[in-house]
């Protein structure tokens, strides 16, 4: 009855249970803007890499869920939340009141504020001195709005781009006069182009911004995942591990 090929047979069926999970895991898809180095960029070989990617995907392996990255832009990104296309968005993007009305939110993971960058000869000296001045902004971004909030929101000195780096390249052809965007993407970008004769100007009326991801409104579920998956890399080291890869100390 316990014939060789019998053992053999039942000894190949019960790996083959051990191995295949009883459903497929979900696999999370993330939206990201790749445009905004250090945060999330493209690099050589095509890949999405960043602060932000390598949190998200350390969170996630605390969560014990899949991620996948896509390269998506930041115009209409919160949307695919809502049409159910992504689950999160992992692009820095700061937690506000006005988002959190129609999206949820993890807890957050990076502080950041806005920053001005101007060329190394503007006379600008501060925030206010940007009133009837050419500033680029990305798009919705949390830079756009506090320059509604100075210049009103139909000034048609407020250019807006569909990246930051975009926005950047028109200050460097002197088609603006000023770019307000995220400290951390302005620094890197002055960091990384020596010979581009930028500087910046921090204004003290500049709020602490907070990042998050998010996610559609009501998803508790995923919401609670990534808290976990949070809390768990900020406790063992992780966080800190990748905050310095890409800060320093
Ligand atoms: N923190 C800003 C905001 O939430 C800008 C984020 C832009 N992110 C990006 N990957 N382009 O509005």
């Amino acid at each position: 009855m316990f014939s060789k090929k019998n053992i053999i047979l039942l000894l190949a069926s019960a790996a083959t249970l051990l191995v295949t999970p009883a459903y497929a895991a979900k696999v999370y898809q993330v939206a990201t803007d790749a445009a905004y180095a250090p945060f999330e960029s493209v690099n050589d070989k095509k890949e999405i890499v960043g602060f932000d990617m390598d949190v998200i995907k350390a969170v996630a392996a605390k969560a014990g869920i899949e991620v996948q990255l896509h390269n998506t832009p930041w115009e209409g990104i919160f949307a695919t939340l809502s049409s159910g296309d992504r689950d999160l968005v992992a692009s820095s993007v700061t937690i506000t009141p006005e988002r959190k009305l129609s999206m949820d939110f993890s807890d957050p993971y990076f502080e950041a504020k806005q920053l001005i960058a101007v060329g190394k000869k503007s006379t600008l000296t501060n925030f206010a001195s940007l009133k009837g001045k050419k500033v680029g902004v990305q798009t919705g971004t949390t830079g756009d709005e506090i320059v509604q909030k100075l210049m009103g929101k139909t000034s048609p000195n407020i250019k807006r781009f569909e990246s930051t780096p975009l926005a950047i390249k028109e200050l460097l052809n002197g088609g603006v006069d000023a770019v307000v965007a995220d400290n951390g993407v302005v620094i890197n970008f002055i960091a990384n182009n020596k010979s581009s004769s930028l500087k910046t100007i921090d204004d003290a009326t500049f709020a602490k911004e907070f990042y998050g991801f998010a996610v559609k409104k009501g998803n508790k579920d995923l919401v609670e995942k990534l808290n976990k998956g949070i809390a768990a890399i900020k406790a063992d080291g992780t966080y800190d591990k990748i905050h310095k890869k890409y800060f320093g100390n």
